[in-house]
C-alpha cells in the first residue's frame, strides 16, 4: 500500500510538491546519508560541532518537506556503528546533541504526527538517550503520519550479522527449518521489517559511497549524490534529487516497458 496516497479521510492526497514534479511518482521512502556537516563549518572557518547542530535543522527542514509533500518514509543516517572511531568529544557532542534536540522536538512530533522510530544497536547508546528512545517510539508509534527513521549506531553489516544469527537460534531450537529460509523470512529480522525499501537513496557533501548504510534495503534505491553539505541542503536540493529522481527508468532488472513494447510489436 501506497502511505503516501492515504489521508486522515481515507481520500487519495494530491501533495503540494512543487510544479514540474509529478505528484503522483514521488518516491514512498527516501533514504539520506546526512554527509559533510564538518567540512560545511570547516569552510566557514567554524567548528565541527556547528555542523552538526547547523545539521539538525536540515532534518527538521527536510523532514517537514517530506510530509507535507506527502513522501512516506524518511530514513536518516545520524551515527554509524563506525563512527565510534571519532574522537571522544566529537562523540560526546553528538549523544547529548540527539538527546536535546529528541527532548525538545518530541511534542512537535507528535502534533504532526510524525512516527518516529530508531534503527540501530540502541543498547550502546548512552542510558538517557536509551529512555528518551523508548519514550518517543512508544508516544508516536500510532500516528499515521509520515514514518521517520532514525539510523543511530547503524551498521548494515551488523544488521545483517543479527538478522542470520536470530534465523539460525529459531532453527537451532527446531523453530523454524532452515530450507525454508527465504527473501521474506531474512527480511523480517531486519530493523526495516514492515517497511517499504527505499525508493530514491540521497547522499550529501559528494561522497559516492554508501558508508554500511541499509545494505539489504538499497538493492534498487536510485542513488543521488549532490556536492551540497548536509546543513545546506533545502527545499531547491530536495526538489533536484526528487527531479533526478523522476528522470530514471526503474527497471528492476526487467526491460523498460516501452523497450519491451517494440519487442513485442
Ligand atoms: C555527517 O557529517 C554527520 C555524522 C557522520 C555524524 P560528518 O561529521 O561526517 O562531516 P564531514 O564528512 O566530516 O564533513
Ligand atoms: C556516514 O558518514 C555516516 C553518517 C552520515 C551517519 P561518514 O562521514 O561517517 O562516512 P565516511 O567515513 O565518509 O564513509
Ligand atoms: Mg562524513
Amino acid at each position: 500500500m501506497s502511505r503516501r496516497s492515504a489521508t486522515s479521510s481515507g481520500h487519495p492526497k494530491v501533495c503540494a510538491c512543487p510544479s514540474g514534479l509529478d505528484p503522483y511518482r514521488l518516491p514512498n521512502h527516501v533514504a539520506v546519508i546526512m554527509d559533510g556537516n564538518g567540512r560545511w563549518a570547516k569552510a566557514r572557518g567554524l567548528p565541527r560541532m556547528v555542523g552538526h547542530r547547523a545539521g539538525v535543522e536540515a532534518l527538521k527542514r527536510t523532514l517537514r518537506l517530506c510530509s507535507d509533500w506527502g513522501i512516506g518514509a524518511l530514513t536518516a543516517y545520524a551515527f554509524s556503528t563506525e563512527n565510534w572511531s571519532r574522537p571522544g568529544d566529537e562523540v560526546n557532542f553528538l549523544m547529548t546533541l540527539f538527546e536535546r534536540v529528541l527532548q525538545r522536538e518530541l511534542e512537535s512530533l507528535e502534533r504532526e504526527k510524525v512516527r518516529i522510530r530508531f534503527l540501530g544497536d540502541l543498547e550502546g547508546l548512552p542510558l538517557g538517550l536509551q529512555e528518551l528512545i523508548s519514550e518517543a517510539t512508544e508516544l508516536t508509534v500510532r500516528n499515521n503520519g509520515i514514518h521517520f527513521n532514525v539510523c543511530t549506531n547503524y551498521g548494515g553489516r551488523r544488521e545483517l550479522v543479527l538478522a542470520a544469527q536470530k534465523l539460525a537460534q529459531r532453527a537451532a531450537r527446531g523453530d523454524l527449518d532452515p530450507t525454508l529460509i527465504d527473501e521474506n523470512s531474512f527480511e523480517a529480522e531486519l530493523l526495516t521489517a514492515g517497511e517499504v525499501d527505499p525508493d530514491l537513496l540521497i547522499r550529501t557533501s559528494g561522497e559516492r559511497r554508501i558508508s554500511n548504510f541499509l545494505l539489504w534495503q538499497l538493492a534498487y534505491a536510485e542513488i543521488h549524490v549532490t556536492d551540497v553539505c548536509w546543513p545546506d541542503f533545502d527545499e531547491v536540493a530536495l526538489t533536484q534529487a526528487l527531479f533526478d529522481y523522476q528522470s530514471r527508468c526503474r527497471r528492476f532488472g526487467g526491460l523498460d516497458p516501452i523497450a519491451a513494447n517494440h519487442l513485442g510489436s
